[in-house]
């Protein structure tokens, strides 16, 4: 197996499946609230993806070699989740932090996106884990253009992270996307620069930076999916799908719900 690149249809195609995929999360974004359990948003955004938009959710079955099938349609992992939680009957409390991880599959293509919530007045290092984290992904956006490396991509997530005294989870990293959900390469949220694989337009492939609190150590739970941090601290996560282009990226899951980019970014395509 090696990279794919994508021709203009699949282009096409990855547009479309990550703006639905960023739909969903604006279409959850009301319900996220005191009270709510993370099943009531499963199922709505399971009703939502395969009755409204006609698409499928990706994680839903999903059984990766050494897996248990995936239960759910949708990942939820509130506070020290790293990634992976499974959505269950425990409802949301004030002051969780919660990241929704959507995948959808359209016309046989995929949208990969995830978001982070804070249910009702979140601390202030609570909202400030869930700020830098999403600044974190764009400073790793920004890198993404032919020529430059993956390594480039993961040093500077690292270096704004780290500088601020956050850690970057290492044993999970972007993916490479398509008509497969994971496909080559591995986006690495560390590393150094100039090395790697060298870029090339027509790649897609997800920047999803974890970040946590404390250490960056993890374990698995017993459900053989949800990822925790092993001190405890909280984590946060965001995702976007980016498409290289022949000057630089563009990013695949933003609709009209998309939190604003970070000041230093000056757009979202290029
Ligand atoms: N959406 C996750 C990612 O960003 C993968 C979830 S796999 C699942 O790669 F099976 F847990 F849904
Ligand atoms: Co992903
Ligand atoms: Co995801």
């Amino acid at each position: 197996m090696s990279i794919t690149i994508k021709d203009e249809q699949g282009i096409q195609g990855m547009r479309l499946a990550g703006r639905l995929a960023s739909e969903v999360l604006d279409f959850l974004t009301p319900h996220v609230q005191a009270g709510v359990t993370t099943n009531a948003l499963d199922q709505l955004a399971h009703d939502y993806i395969t009755q409204v938009q006609q698409a499928i959710p990706a994680p839903l079955n999903y059984a990766p070699n050494g897996y248990n099938p995936y239960p759910k349609s949708i990942c939820t992992s509130i506070n020290h989740q790293v990634c992976h939680g499974i959505p269950n009957d425990k409802v949301l409390k004030k002051g969780d932090i919660l990241n929704i991880d959507i995948t959808v599959i359209k016309n046989g293509w995929h949208g990969d996106t995830s978001r982070m919530f804070v249910v009702g007045e979140g601390s202030i290092a609570a909202k400030r884990l869930c700020a830098m984290t999403y600044e974190a992904m764009w400073h790793g956006i920004v890198k993404v253009k032919p020529g430059a490396r993956l390594g480039d991509i993961g040093h500077a997530i690292q270096l704004f992270a780290e500088g601020l005294g956050f850690s970057v989870v290492r044993e999970f990293c972007g993916h490479g996307i398509g008509q497969v959900f994971h496909e080559e390469p591995q986006v690495l949220h560390y590393g150094k620069p100039g090395t790697l694989e060298e870029l090339r337009a027509g790649m897609t492939f997800t920047i999803e930076p974890m970040m946590n609190a404390g250490k960056r150590d993890i374990r698995e739970t017993g459900d053989g999916w949800t990822i925790v941090t092993r001190d405890h601290s909280l984590s946060a996560q965001w995702e976007h799908t980016i498409l290289v282009t022949p000057t630089g990226y563009e990013v695949l899951t933003l609709s009209e719900g998309s939190p604003p980019l970070p000041s230093f970014v000056t757009t979202s395509s290029c």
